[in-house]
């Protein structure tokens, strides 16, 4: 797949380094408290997995302590395995409603994912879009980033045009995220509905965390190397609005930021 020449040419992601990921997580939940308290029915994009989980409990936080509403909020999950019972707590859905839903006071039904639970996946994948677009786009979409470089579950070789659509997890996603399975790597669904890069990249609004020294190499990659579809995350050099919000750990192999510089 070719590169356009935009993404090629223009370095646009805003490395910001904090010494925790619990810092990384009120750094981010400033954003999202910005955000809302700017628009009346703001759109947010959430990952789950472990990334965004100081940020989620920073806003549980400050919902609890009366500083923030999450009225008029609607959000968009990127991706959800296929295989899993509705409700298993390993799905994506169960995560956030967990992590969010009615701890921070959102409605019933705020937060939508790809339904993987129907019978026509292809007519899921196309109304997953249609709902995104129907509620005005994603203002601000926090991301995770795999240690391959995925972002969704857009693995590598994944197209930078492509939109929700069934895709395939690597075998390196099914072992790092066999620690949400008891360690089972073969309870790890093989397939999921995910957003595309494409889809993903039109978000206003991107907030790309990592913390850990297991991103480390990914971290480096993403700040130095050339855009291509090997390595998905660098399908947002040339964004216009994105900030990589990372721990002193994801760090380490930056130029500079090592035990050497
Ligand atoms: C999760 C998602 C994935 C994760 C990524 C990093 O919704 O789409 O791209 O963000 O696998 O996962 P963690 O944060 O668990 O390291």
């Amino acid at each position: 797949m070719s590169v356009p020449h935009h993404q090629a040419s223009r370095r646009t992601i805003k490395l910001r380094v904090l010494p925790s990921a619990d810092a990384v997580g009120r750094v981010i939940a400033d954003e999202v408290q910005c955000l809302l308290q700017q628009k009346d029915a703001p759109v947010l994009g959430l990952a789950t997995g472990s990334s965004p989980l100081t940020t989620y409990q920073e806003l549980r936080r400050r919902f609890a302590a009366g500083d923030l509403s999450f009225a008029g909020v609607r959000g968009f999950l990127l991706d959800e395995y296929i295989g899993l019972p509705r409700g298993h707590v390993a799905t994506y859905a169960a995560v956030i409603d967990s992590e969010l839903g009615d701890r921070v006071g959102l409605r019933a039904g705020a937060i939508m994912g790809p339904d993987v639970w129907r019978a026509d996946l292809e007519k899921a994948c196309h109304q997953y879009e249609e709902a995104i677009a129907d509620a005005g786009g994603i203002d601000l979409q926090l991301l995770g980033i795999g240690s391959n470089g995925h972002i969704g579950f857009n693995e590598p070789g994944s197209d930078f045009s492509s939109r929700t659509r069934i895709a395939r997890l690597a075998s390196r996603t099914r072992v790092d995220n066999s620690r949400f399975f008891g360690g089972d790597v073969e309870a790890v669904p093989t397939h999921c509905l995910t957003q595309g890069l494409g889809t993903i990249r039109e978000a206003r609004r991107i907030v790309l965390i990592a913390t850990g020294a297991s991103k480390s190499k990914a971290v480096a990659r993403l700040m130095t190397g050339s855009p291509s579809p090997d390595f998905p995350a660098s399908a947002l050099q040339g964004h216009p609005a994105v900030s990589l919000v990372i721990d002193a750990a994801a760090a380490f192999l930056l130029p500079g930021f090592g035990q050497c510089a």
